[in-house]
């Protein structure tokens, strides 16, 4: 587990003794987590806890007085300024400023910037990205491929092993297609040119029906173990392959060839698999088909959900073949976690598949495998976002590049006519791909993965807002009053106390304070958005501080360094915060 210690993070320790405090004072024991411990809206107050409502009702008390009693019994010593009761029964909770200090300067002092590892070092295979070889990479394969990425990464920061699993759809009753059109033209792709043989063959697969059966033909000789079909399937499949990693490469997403493990792989486990079901007297007849019905699964007419293990015409199924890839990560990767990052319309088809799997002793009860499930993409006018059709791949590279054109435009019509004296010629292509591709990533990131994202260039390229590009330029900007600063010979000093006098650097000192909590509560819900919100707001008090407080024009030089440190903490922030999602953090922009 990721969980923290309860003083690894400031909010961990206040709702620690506000826990305490409560137990001193009403004899009511609490978890950390029922302290509800919020942050705060109101000026010059750090925290809140609302912990003496829900108290109020179970003693039968005003929650003004139990939230009194509660304050009473706080242990404020060197943390907290004494507690205050307001309105109806909050308890507003302010750090003292040497506390803070002492945090930040702990933070500063860290390279995990406080972010705490993992008690236990556990094996995480993460499946995601998987298109289906024969089909269009969809804007929902590329959310999994984002979310995926930023997952797998986040584990092996905490220290864990992640193994990536691309379960890529090569197996499909539609790979006919790519291989008969590979025959009957005499080859495969030729290097490089995979774009248009996919394209020519789904427009023969949907224009000419007699091809559109020899494909179904070639489909199930291919499945029966025809060897100059599979040998022609393997070099169409590495030619896929290959360009598949064409996106990758772009998107900075870190899946390899050798992390596919598609479909096809499971084809030989899937017969002593249904046996072993069988065998366990899982296995029932159902219309001719083979079903496992788990326990605790109804329809919407009641009736029991089946897995279905083998069709009527003796065909495995994609639910055959996920239990096989279950078993595999279990007993051969040796997996104590598995998270798949699909999209919310396979709800039902992973709860069931595990299910199975666990009534079958194939998955045990202690190995967390979930589905970490996630909305559409909607296009700016609402609906489904479809890659327009034939060779989607290709449609997918074309849609990032049309993101990094217009990053590169941007980029120009802001830079004209203002020089900062810092920007090059050279680098701007990469600086045009990590904001338009950071801005692709970042708008699938930021949203609640439940909820439906938005795929809109306008919106994801926009200065102002929670976007990739707005925390980008914040991170140049903070570099680059850092390298003024080492020109003019300011050093970038311990941030006291003393400095922290300003509202402003307050707000920005508990944004920062809050980011490991912020990166372990991402890890825990496997949520990113949660870990850019708290970017957002580092970057947004960042901004705020900018604005009232002068660096390198303060008066006394220990504000100067202590300010300076405060830009040098917040950039590495950003930089640790984007880098855990895969977002290209440029020095310069
Ligand atoms: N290829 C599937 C699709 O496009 C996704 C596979 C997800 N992973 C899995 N183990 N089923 O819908």
């Amino acid at each position: 587990m990721v969980r923290a210690l309860p003083g690894a993070t400031v909010e961990g320790l206040l709702a620690q003794r506000v826990a305490h405090a409560v137990r001193a004072a009403w004899d009511v024991s609490l978890t950390p987590a029922q302290a509800l411990l919020r942050p705060s809206q109101v000026a010059g107050v750090d925290f809140q806890s609302n912990a003496a409502m829900g108290l109020a009702k179970r003693l039968g008390r005003p929650p003004r007085e139990v939230a009194e009693g509660v304050a009473a019994a706080l242990f404020a010593d060197g943390v907290l300024e004494p507690p205050e009761v307001s309105g109806p029964g909050f308890l507003n909770l302010v750090l003292r400023p040497a506390f803070l200090a002492g945090r930040l300067a702990a933070l500063a002092a860290d390279p995990r910037l406080g972010v705490p590892e993992a008690e236990r070092r556990e094996r995480v295979v993460v499946d995601y990205s998987a298109p289906n070889a024969a089909k269009e990479m969809q804007a929902h394969h590329l959310r999994s491929t984002v979310l995926g990425d930023a997952i797998a990464r986040l584990m092996e920061f905490l220290g864990h092993e992640v193994v990536r699993q691309n379960h890529l759809g090569d197996w499909g009753t539609q790979m006919g297609l790519l291989v008969e059109h590979a025959v009957e033209t005499g080859g495969g792709p030729e290097p490089g040119a995979m774009t248009e043989f996919y394209r020519a063959a789904r427009l023969r697969f949907d224009g000419d029906p007699e091809f559109a059966d020899r494909a179904r033909r070639r489909t199930a000789e291919l499945q029966s173990g025809d060897p100059d079909s599979r040998r022609i399937w393997r070099s169409v499949m590495d030619a896929s392959v290959a360009h598949l990693q064409e996106v990758y490469a772009l998107l900075g997403v870190g899946l390899t060839p050798e992390d596919v493990r598609g479909e096809s792989f499971y084809q030989p486990l899937l017969g002593p698999l249904v046996e072993r079901l069988e065998a366990a007297g899982l296995a029932e007849e159902s219309d001719g088909a083979l079903c496992a019905f788990p326990a605790g699964f109804a329809g919407r007419d009641g009736a029991p959900v089946p897995v279905m293990l083998r069709k009527r015409d003796g065909g495995y199924t994609y639910d055959t073949t996920d239990l096989a890839a279950v078993q595999y990560r279990v007993d051969e990767l040796k997996a104590d976690r598995s998270y798949y990052v699909v999209g919310a319309p396979q709800q039902q088809h992973f709860a069931t598949v595990f299910a199975v799997a666990r009534e079958a002793g194939v998955l045990p009860a202690d190995a967390d495998f979930r589905q970490v499930s996630f909305g559409s993409v909607l296009g700016a006018d609402g609906r489904m976002l479809k890659t327009r059709s034939a060779g989607g791949t290709v449609e997918m590279l074309d849609l990032l590049r049309e993101g990094v054109r217009r990053a590169a435009a941007m980029i120009a019509e802001r830079n004209a006519g203002r020089s900062t004296g810092e920007e090059t010629a050279d680098g701007i292509e990469d600086i045009a791909r990590a904001v338009g591709i950071g801005a692709v990533k970042y708008a699938d990131l930021s949203v609640d993965r439940e909820r439906d994202a938005v795929f809109s260039f306008d919106r994801m390229l926009a200065m102002d807002g929670n976007t990739g590009v707005y925390l980008q330029y914040a991170r140049a900007r903070m570099g680059s009053v850092l390298r003024r600063g080492a020109a003019a010979g300011v050093p970038e000093g311990p941030i006291t106390a003393d400095a922290l006098g300003e509202p402003a650097e307050r707000t920005l000192a508990l944004a920062l304070l809050g980011l490991p909590g912020a990166v372990l509560e991402t890890a825990e819900t496997l949520r990113p958005h949660r870990l850019c919100r708290q970017l957002f707001e580092v970057a947004q008090a960042f901004s705020g501080f900018w604005e009232s407080c002068p660096v390198l024009g303060a008066e006394r030089p220990e504000v100067r360094a202590a300010r300076l440190g405060l830009c040098g903490l917040s950039g590495r922030a950003l930089e640790l915060g984007l880098g855990l999602l895969g977002v290209e953090a440029p020095e310069r922009l």
